[in-house]
Order: structure tokens, then C-alpha cells, then sequence
């Protein structure tokens, strides 16, 4: 062949798009999708060896290691748990909220990101309202970034300890995860998906390990379109055709603060979509009830559901520092690390 011929098969190759150069830091968790089943595997078995580690050789872990949380949204449930799975191994925290930071004079997130990161911080937790924000702030400090939710996209902490909740009730005792895990599991998830980070990392996540992933609610919250989001997903407009089929009923809050303008019948949503005492007794007796917080009591469920036996709802809160404290460690250790304190 002459040396400056081009084989026809790599002449009309498709163009390949560039390799993601993110995540930077092998110890960043800004997708669901940075993570293969071995390493959430190794996260599900290390937040169960650590959550059971006596809390005294636990506090050395991270001792004296520095990590920022960086919240410019509220939140309860992921800052708490964040901030104590940091202390449970040992580290120091710092809080820097949008509300009551320089943040509140126009200092941008690149800005702030590299001033935490001047200050010592070794990791930065990051909430925030835009989609990619993580990304970004990975981009200009190089620190490992947890992504505690960017806007409308991941809140991939949270897919995590949805998993280590579902595993418990439907596979218990598992921790090792492969993509038959959970085949024949059908995970419901309803309400406003279209805002919802939680639905897209656990849209990303759940069938990765098999299981089907049924998205219910009207069209103003769920565009006929996300049923083309992945293998595994499909949609159920009938919420009691959905929980007739369902082992776990994951049910979201109407995040009034996204909606931009959006109207929408509140009586009307929740004679075809709450979940009340009634409809789970008769239709899905055995499923277990999701929810990621905050919970309206008599909006998506009601309050004898959200307190009632098949409510795993505290389950998933308190799981919450369990997964925490083993991305924390996993962000500030290397595997050498990891494997010495097993
Ligand atoms: N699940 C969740 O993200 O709750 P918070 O907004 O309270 O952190």
C-alpha cells in the first residue's frame, strides 16, 4: 500500500467526540455515571464497614484533613449528612453559604472555589442552582468535588443512598453489585421529574443494575421525551396501573421553586398522583415508599403513608451519612489509603 494512502474504512470513520477529561480528581463524584458497579460496589461495602467502625478509630481516618461545604441552595438532609459523615472521620468542615458569604457581593464560583482552596481546603461539597456547576468548580480548583446537586441535572449522593435503601428491602444482604442485581425489581418514580436531579441520577443509575425504571406523573412535569432517556426506562401515565407493578415507589415533591411560571391543579395532581393510605394497601401492600425530602404532607402522599410501615423514608436519611462518609473518605484518600484501614 502507498505509505500515504488512508484505509476507506478510517476515511469516512465517524468522527470520535474528544474523551471527557472529567472528572480531574480520581476522588471527584460529579455523575453517577464517573462510577463503574465495581466502585459502587467499594462505596456500598466501605459506608457498611464504616457506619459499623468503632466511631473513636473512625474519628483518625480524615484527622485534621480540611473540607468545605459550599451551599448555594438550602438544604437539610444533604449538608447535615455531608457534614457530619466529614466529622465522623475526623475531619474539619467549613461552611460557606450562598446567604451569608461574599457570594452575596457577586464573588463568582470560580472565585470562590479558589479562595476555599487558598484557605486549605482539601475537598469542596457543592450545591448549586445551575446544571454543571460541579463541573466547573472541578475545572478551576482541581480539588475533588462532591456534587451535592447542580440544578436540575445529579444529585448523585443521593442516587447512591437510594440504592444502599432498595438493596436493603429487595436484596438484603447484598453489596456487591453487577448488572443483574436488580432484575425483576421495578422502581417507580413519580411526580416532578422534569426539575428533578434525583429522578435523572437514579434514571442513570438503577438501570445500569437491571432494574426498570417506570416514570409516572402528567405531561406539565413529565415530557413524553424521557421515555427515550435510556434502556430500561419507560412511562406510565396511569400512577395505579404503575404501582400495581412496583416493588419500590420512589415519590417526588413539585419543586414550586422551579416551575417558572408553570400552572398546575393541585387537586386535580393529586387525585391521579398521591399516594394515600388507600391506593398502597390495595395496589402494592408489599412496595417499599421512597422520597427524597422534603416531604408535603398531603401533596404527593399523604402523612399516614410518609409515617407508616412501608415508609423507608428515614432509612433513606440516615443512609445518607453512611454513603457520605465513604465519598467523603474516597475523595481524600487514595486506594493505597482505603485499603489500609479495611
Ligand atoms: N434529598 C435532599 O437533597 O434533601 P435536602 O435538599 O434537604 O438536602
Amino acid at each position: 500500500m502507498n505509505a500515504t494512502a488512508i484505509p476507506v474504512r478510517r476515511q469516512f470513520a465517524t468522527p470520535q467526540a474528544p474523551a471527557s477529561p472529567f472528572p480531574y480528581h480520581p476522588g471527584s463524584l460529579l455523575s453517577v455515571q464517573d462510577l463503574n458497579l465495581e466502585q459502587v460496589s467499594h462505596i456500598l461495602a466501605r459506608a457498611t464497614a464504616l457506619e459499623n467502625q468503632d466511631p473513636l478509630s473512625r474519628d483518625r481516618i480524615l484527622a485534621k484533613r480540611r473540607v468545605a461545604l459550599l451551599f448555594y441552595e438550602s438544604s437539610t438532609r444533604t449538608r447535615t449528612s455531608f457534614e457530619l459523615a466529614a466529622k465522623s472521620l475526623g475531619a474539619d468542615t467549613a461552611l460557606v453559604s450562598s446567604l451569608s458569604s461574599s457570594i452575596e457581593k457577586g464573588e463568582s464560583l470560580k472565585d470562590t472555589g479558589l479562595t476555599l482552596r487558598a484557605l486549605g481546603a482539601e475537598a469542596i461539597i457543592l450545591r448549586h442552582n445551575s446544571s454543571g456547576a460541579a463541573w466547573l468548580l472541578e475545572e478551576a480548583t482541581r480539588l475533588p468535588v462532591l456534587n451535592a446537586g447542580d440544578g436540575m441535572h445529579e444529585h448523585p449522593t443521593q442516587a447512591l443512598l437510594d440504592l444502599r435503601t432498595i438493596l436493603a428491602h429487595v436484596r438484603p444482604g447484598v453489596e456487591t453489585v453487577a448488572e443483574d442485581t436488580l432484575a425483576g425489581v421495578t422502581v417507580t418514580i413519580t411526580g416532578d421529574i422534569l426539575h428533578s436531579r434525583v429522578a435523572r441520577s437514579n434514571m442513570l443509575l438503577l438501570p445500569r443494575l437491571g432494574a426498570r425504571v417506570v416514570l409516572c406523573g402528567p405531561k406539565e412535569l413529565l415530557p413524553d421525551l424521557a421515555a427515550n432517556a435510556g434502556p430500561g426506562i419507560s412511562i406510565e401515565r396511569n400512577f395505579e396501573t404503575a404501582l400495581r407493578q412496583s416493588q419500590v415507589m420512589m415519590m417526588l415533591r413539585i419543586q414550586a421553586e422551579r416551575l417558572a411560571g408553570l400552572q398546575l391543579d393541585l387537586e386535580e395532581y393529586k387525585a391521579g398522583y398521591q399516594l394515600t393510605g388507600d391506593r398502597l394497601r390495595e395496589l402494592a401492600p408489599q412496595a417499599v415508599v421512597l422520597h427524597p425530602g422534603p416531604i408535603i404532607r398531603g401533596l404527593e402522599l399523604t402523612a399516614g403513608v410518609a409515617d407508616g410501615p412501608q415508609s423507608a423514608i428515614l432509612e433513606q436519611v440516615r443512609n445518607g451519612v453512611a454513603i457520605r462518609m465513604a465519598v467523603v473518605e474516597r475523595a481524600l484518600m487514595t486506594a493505597a489509603d482505603v485499603r489500609g484501614t479495611k
